[in-house]
This record gives C-alpha cells, structure tokens and sequence, in this order.
C-alpha cells in the first residue's frame, strides 16, 4: 500500500527507534501501569509535567508530546475504550483511538510510528477482536496518506504476537 508497510514485531514500545510512539493512556493523561507506566518511566517526569498542562483526553481521542528521554521524538498519549461486552461502541473506539494517533502523525510530519495493542490489556478488550480492527484502521488510513513511511505493531506478550501476526496474515490474503 503507497509503499508503506505495517510490521508486527515483539517488544517493548520505549525502546522503538522511531519517530513517535503512541501510549494507551487513560483519560486524565497522568500516567498508570502496563505501556502507559513504562512509557512514563523511561521518557522521565517531564512527560508528566507536560500530560498535566494538558487536562485530559476523552476516550477515542488523542494528543501529542515530546519523548523527552524517550529514543522516539515523540509520543501520541491515545484513550481506548474499556471492554464493556461490545454494545457500547468499543469497536468504533478503538478504531478511532488508531486514526486519531495517525492524523497527529501526519499534522507533525511523523514517518515512522509505533503502536502498542490499545486496550488489550487492562482495559480487557478482547486482543483477537482488537487485532484486525486495529490493523484494518491503520491500512485503510494509510491509503490516503503516504506521508506515514512505517507503522510498527510492537506486542509486548506472545500472544499478543500471535494475534496480531494472524490479523496481518488475514490482511494481506
Ligand atoms: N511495550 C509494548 N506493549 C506493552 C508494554 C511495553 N513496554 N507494556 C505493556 N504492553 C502491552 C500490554 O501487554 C497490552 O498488550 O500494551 C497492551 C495494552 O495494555 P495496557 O498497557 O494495560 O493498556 P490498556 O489495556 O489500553 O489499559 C489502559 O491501563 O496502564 C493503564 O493508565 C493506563 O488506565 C490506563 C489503562
């Protein structure tokens, strides 16, 4: 697609050497555990002293900082939806989660991005439901903005990796 490739790799986000990696943040932007806490702990306080200037993001919406000691430049903080049974929404979501993150890119001219598996994790969203929602949002973005030269899934746990290189898989067939 336009020359842009979706990689699913397995790993941890904080050490992608790439333009902006974006976080599964919670609402109120001021840090919490899994890759939100470990975004926050290897991009030091500062990226919590610029996340409390910002007053919070609604779920489905994103907003841009700097990486500050972070190897990425810059860090997209996204809000997935929370796994409620799959009649609130959640879909539409987390779809959005992914094309909000991919339009900051595109506004800062980012070309290289990471995503971790939004809302898979204590937000209970299904990662088999997740992965082909998350990887059809970005392919179908990346039809019409060739700007974005990579996007990297980066899966912290095997099965994780498992989901997403099946989703991918399912994409290209
Ligand atoms: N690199 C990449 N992925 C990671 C890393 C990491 N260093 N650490 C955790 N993950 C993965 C998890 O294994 C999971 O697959 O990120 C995915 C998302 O899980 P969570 O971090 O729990 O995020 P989410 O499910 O969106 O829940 C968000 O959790 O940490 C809090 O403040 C956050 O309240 C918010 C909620």
């Amino acid at each position: 697609m336009l020359g842009t490739s979706i990689e699913v790799v397995q790993g941890d986000i904080t050490r992608q050497g790439v333009d902006a990696i974006v976080n599964a943040a919670n609402s109120s932007l001021l840090g919490g555990g899994g890759v939100d806490g470990a975004i926050h702990r290897a991009a030091g306080p500062e990226l919590l002293e610029v996340c409390r200037a910002l007053g919070g993001c609604p779920t489905g919406e994103a907003r841009i900082t700097p990486g500050f000691r972070l190897p990425a430049k810059w860090v997209i903080h996204t809000v997935g939806p929370v796994w409620q049974g799959g009649g609130a929404g959640e879909d539409e979501l987390l779809r959005s989660c992914y094309r909000r993150s991919l339009g900051l890119a595109v506004a800062h001219g980012i070309r290289t991005i990471a995503f971790p598996s939004i809302s898979t994790g204590a937000y209970g969203f299904p990662v088999r439901r997740a992965a082909p929602i998350a990887l059809g949002e970005i392919a179908r973005f990346l039809t019409s903005h060739a700007t974005i030269h990579r996007v990297t899934m980066v899966c912290h746990g095997l099965d994780t990796y498992r989901a997403y290189l099946q989703a991918a898989e399912e994409l290209d067939a």
